[in-house]
């Protein structure tokens, strides 16, 4: 599903390398958990996956199903199936979340060659989905993340991605913010999503949110490469011992 290879991508603006041969793969049906210390290049990777133009990719390749998108702008990559929930997600002033969620299901639906939801049909999808996260209908009326709580942005960001149906999901620290409850709640949203023809890519901090969403593999990203892979006990080992051992080996 994703291949990435030898990547190494900087800041547009000044130059500064970030990302400094990164090599990962992501099969389809797995769920793949990033940690990594602060400031390791985990948000710079999503961002670069999405296609956004402040970083430039210098070296290396990154292929969905085998064919590159670093050639694509972040529209058609999101037509292809990728999608990103942001660590901070963006308000959408004057666009009220019922109609962008339109919006985008139906140009996803384009991209796909499929024809346009009903209204009826899509009020329905947006009710059912809105329902399993426990969001409010009311505040599908409200514009998209404008005065969300922290939470709240959160679970509007998995209800959009269960209703695009992306084949690849990358989920920035959705955790955080989160309380008990809603935790739980986000969590089975993206469980449900788990699916053999759909890659997942988790980058936490804790391992708690990893009890719920269980990963298939883990891989520490430090100084802009994955420097260890494992299974999900790696999460465990670097809970109990943080993650000194690991770098020192990595040096
Ligand atoms: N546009 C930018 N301008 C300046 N520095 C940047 C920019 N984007 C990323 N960086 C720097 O790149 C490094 C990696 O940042 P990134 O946000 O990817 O880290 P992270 O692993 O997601 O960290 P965290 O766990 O805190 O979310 C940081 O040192 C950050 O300051
Ligand atoms: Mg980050």
């Amino acid at each position: 599903m994703l291949e990435i290879r030898n990547l190494h991508a900087r800041i547009a603006e000044d130059g500064t390398e970030i990302i400094r041969g990164l090599n990962l793969t992501v099969n389809k049906g797995e769920v793949a958990a990033i940690m990594g210390p602060n400031g390791s290049g985990k948000s710079t990777l999503s961002y670069i996956l999405a296609g956004r133009e402040d970083y430039e990719v210098t070296e290396g390749e990154i292929l969905l199903n085998g064919e590159s998108i670093l050639e694509l702008d972040p529209s058609e990559r999101a037509a292809k199936g990728v999608f990103l929930a942001f660590q901070y997600p963006v308000e959408i002033p004057g666009v009220a979340t019922m109609q962008f969620l339109k919006v985008a299901m139906n140009e996803q639906r384009k991209a796909r060659g499929e024809a346009e939801l009903t209204t009826p049909d899509f009020i329905k999808r947006v009710k059912a989905a809105a329902e399993e996260l426990k969001i409010n209908p009311d505040m599908l009326r409200r514009p998209l993340n404008v005065g969300f709580s922290g939470g709240e942005k959160k679970r509007a960001e998995i209800l959009q991605m269960s209703l695009l149906e992306p084949s690849l999901c990358v989920l920035d620290e959705t955790d955080s913010g989160l309380d008990i409850d809603a935790l739980k709640v986000v969590a089975d949203g993206v469980n449900a999503l788990r699916s053999p023809d759909r890659a997942i890519i988790v980058i936490t901090h804790y391992q708690r949110l990893l009890d719920y969403i269980v990963p298939d593999t883990v891989h520490v990203l430090y100084k802009g490469q994955i420097i260890r892979s494992g299974a999900k006990e790696l999460a465990h080992e670097l809970e109990a011992n943080g993650y000194a051992e690991i770098i020192g080996q990595a040096a």
